[in-house]
């Protein structure tokens, strides 16, 4: 039987490509996007608590209450802001499951999704899947900048959805409130849902304050907001996310999330739940990771490799042009065969490949990975 593929051009992604390359050479893996140390000892004994006490059954579909009033309380307590934990958040497996649950909710066939270049790998696909179709704006090297001249001109009546991401995995820049009124702007007046993928909310650097989507009134109406635990906790392997946005938003998302994978993880919520009733177990974050990454740039900074030192997110992106002309592809498998250092070419993740010779790095290590890491780095 012959099947015709909906993602032919589709591959293993780059972070898994890296990763095995990584494995086979032996080398130190600061590709993907994850911590090389445990998750919090406390959270860990919370979840074992609520397995051991009763929480091993669906939780319900929207998610644990506990865990949904925890999030609701957050948005209070940060930015003013009120979701109603009853019908305006769903717990999700992971953020990219509540992405992909947002696009295959609302695309439909033709439909145009606006997507900022070079991104996270989940999106398109997701909009492809379901018969829509990506509009990509491609941002440059070192800053990122966006030209909302050219995103109000890539707006037209097919315009159903706008994704952005700040802090912004891969580039580790960040969104500033003009930008954020920038897009209240020119989505005025529209029926365009913005998701605003904010998994690294809590790393953000320099004092520099995240510019939430639900800080701004009108966005705030079309808006979902995506969140990852796995991102916030250290512990990616336990894909706890949720989304948050207005209830007639809401109502369509659970239509579809309620037989895709109905509830998750119950222990996990209720862990989670309880580990958030301390403020601090996600406001401790920023200078957590802001001293991961001054002690990684600290150490690189007499190297040959460029940088403009992240904003946010555990992202470090370094531009190698002053040592070789290779494409990144190329570079960044060079670095792990012959050097033992792994990490992520940006041009995978960019619109036609777009090649600005930078790679990235996650600093999300132990301090002993982030020395060897820089020992390597100095030497290339
Ligand atoms: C920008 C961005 N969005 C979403 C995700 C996925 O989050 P989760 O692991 O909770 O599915 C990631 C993970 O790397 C990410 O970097």
């Amino acid at each position: 039987m012959k099947h015709k593929s909906k993602l032919p051009i589709v591959g293993t992604n780059i972070f898994t490509e890296m990763s095995a390359l990584a494995k086979k050479h032996n080398a130190i893996n600061l590709s993907q996007g994850f911590p090389n140390y445990p998750s919090p000892q406390k959270l860990n004994d919370l979840v074992n608590h609520a397995m051991n006490n009763g929480y091993n059954q669906y939780a319900p579909m929207a998610g644990n209450l506990d865990l949904r009033l925890a999030i609701a309380n957050k948005y209070k307590l940060l930015y003013n802001k009120a979701y109603d934990p009853e019908k305006e958040i769903t717990v999700s497996a992971g953020a990219t499951q509540a992405i992909y649950t947002i696009i295959s909710t609302f695309i439909r066939t033709n439909d145009e999704v606006i997507i900022f270049m070079p991104a996270y790998d989940c999106y398109e696909p997701a909009v492809k899947v379901n018969g829509g179709k990506t509009i990509p704006i491609q941002l440059s090297a070192p800053d990122y900048k966006v030209n909302w001249e050219e995103v109000a001109s890539k707006i037209s009546s097919k315009t159903k959805m706008i994704i952005i991401n700040s802090p912004h995995n891969p580039s580790g820049t960040i969104w500033q409130k003009d930008d954020m009124l920038e897009l209240q702007k020119i989505t005025k007046d529209t029926d365009i849902i913005v998701l605003s993928d904010e998994v690294y909310e809590h790393i953000i650097f320099d004092g520099e304050q995240h510019q939430s989507a639900c800080l701004f009134e009108d966005l705030k109406k079309r808006s979902f907001i995506t969140a990852s635990f796995g991102k916030t906790f250290h512990n990616t392997g336990w894909k706890i996310g949720y989304c948050c946005a207005p209830d007639y938003l809401m109502d369509e998302f659970r239509k579809v999330h309620q037989f895709n994978v109905f509830s998750v993880h119950h222990p996990s919520q209720k862990g989670i739940a309880d580990y958030m009733l301390d403020p601090e177990t996600y406001l401790g974050l920023n200078s957590f990771f802001q001293q991961k990454r001054d002690l990684f740039l600290n150490l690189i900074s007499e190297s040959r490799f460029k940088f403009k030192p992240s904003k946010g997110a555990y992202f470090q992106v370094l531009d190698y042009s002053d040592i070789t002309d290779e494409n990144d592809v190329d570079f960044a498998k060079r670095l792990i065969k012959t050097f033992g250092i792994a990490s992520i070419p940006l041009s995978v993740l960019s619109h036609k490949d777009k090649d600005d010779q930078v790679l990235r790095f996650c600093f999300a290590k132990t301090e002993d990975t982030l020395k060897a890491a820089a020992d390597i780095l100095n030497k290339i």
